[in-house]
């Protein structure tokens, strides 16, 4: 692992009340990897990717960004950091437009500014042109609503929202579950994709066959710690990853 330093973060601790959620956790993720974090229930995954992205705050520890240690206390904080999220039930609105929620909270106006006047063309634009780069192919126009898609379809416009913004890193907490064959293959392309147009990914999925489909690089996390953190899917079976979860191959 020799590439560019993206996030870094060091010793990070997560107290849930009494719960220890994370336990010294350090860890790197370089520019252009998509890397898997994978675990048993319970593990701490969903924890450390609410620390990165600012939904809880966490009780010690630093993160650096780019090589600076930064603040991320809310989800604006890891948003002006290039860190997007996208969560199982991801945070569309779904009465709102694909267009609309492409640009929620950052919409473009027209005129001048105290008239507040959406740019509705430019956002029908540029969703249109971000429906295909994520690889809607069917003609979806881009006044639709969230509650009209599938699965699938609202995976994808979270993915393109992430992607259009130009986030550095885009992290997805089981994005493919609940989600049929075909669309859940859509998401495994757009991660794949998402290297290929120079982010960096996190990925978590409980089925480690999608995970071994997509990433560079395997972490493992067990009781809130990090137990791995380089293992190469080219290298390593799925048995000897699931023995790494469970502790198993500690017997030995
Ligand atoms: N909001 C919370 N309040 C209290 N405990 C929590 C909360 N969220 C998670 N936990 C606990 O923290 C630990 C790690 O959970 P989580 O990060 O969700 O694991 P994973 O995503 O790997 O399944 C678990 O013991 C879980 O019960
Ligand atoms: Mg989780």
């Amino acid at each position: 692992m020799a590439g560019e330093e993206l996030v870094r973060m060091e010793n990070i601790n997560k107290f849930y009340g009494r719960i220890h959620a994370l336990r010294d956790v350090s860890l790197r993720i370089d520019r252009h990897e998509v890397v898997g974090l994978l675990g048993d229930n319970g593990a701490g995954k969903s924890t450390l990717i609410k620390v990165l992205s600012g939904a809880v705050p966490l009780t010690s520890g630093d993160i650096f960004v780019k090589g600076k240690k930064v603040e991320i206390k809310r989800t604006t904080d890891a948003i002006a950091n290039g860190i997007e999220t996208i969560y199982q039930d991801s945070a569309l609105v779904p009465q709102l437009s694909i267009a609309r929620n492409l640009f929620l909270g950052r919409e473009p106006v027209k005129g001048p500014a105290f008239l507040n006047r959406l740019d509705h063309e430019t956002m029908g634009a540029v969703a249109r042109q971000l429906l295909k780069k994520v690889g809607i192919t069917k003609d979806i126009p881009p006044e639709t609503p969230i509650t009209a898609l599938s699965g699938g379809e609202r995976q994808a416009v979270a993915i393109a929202r992430a992607m259009q913004f130009d986030s550095d890193l885009i992290i997805l907490d089981e994005p493919t579950n609940n989600l049929g064959v075909a669309e859940t293959q859509g998401v495994l392309r757009f991660v794949r994709e998402a290297r290929d147009t120079g982010h960096s990914c996190i990925f978590i999925a409980h089925n480690i066959h999608h995970v071994f489909q997509v990433v560079d690089r395997i972490m493992v996390m067990r009781g809130g710690k990090l137990v791995a953190d380089d293992i190469d899917p080219k290298k390593t079976t799925i048995e000897q990853v699931e023995r790494v979860i469970t502790g198993e191959h500690l017997l030995h």
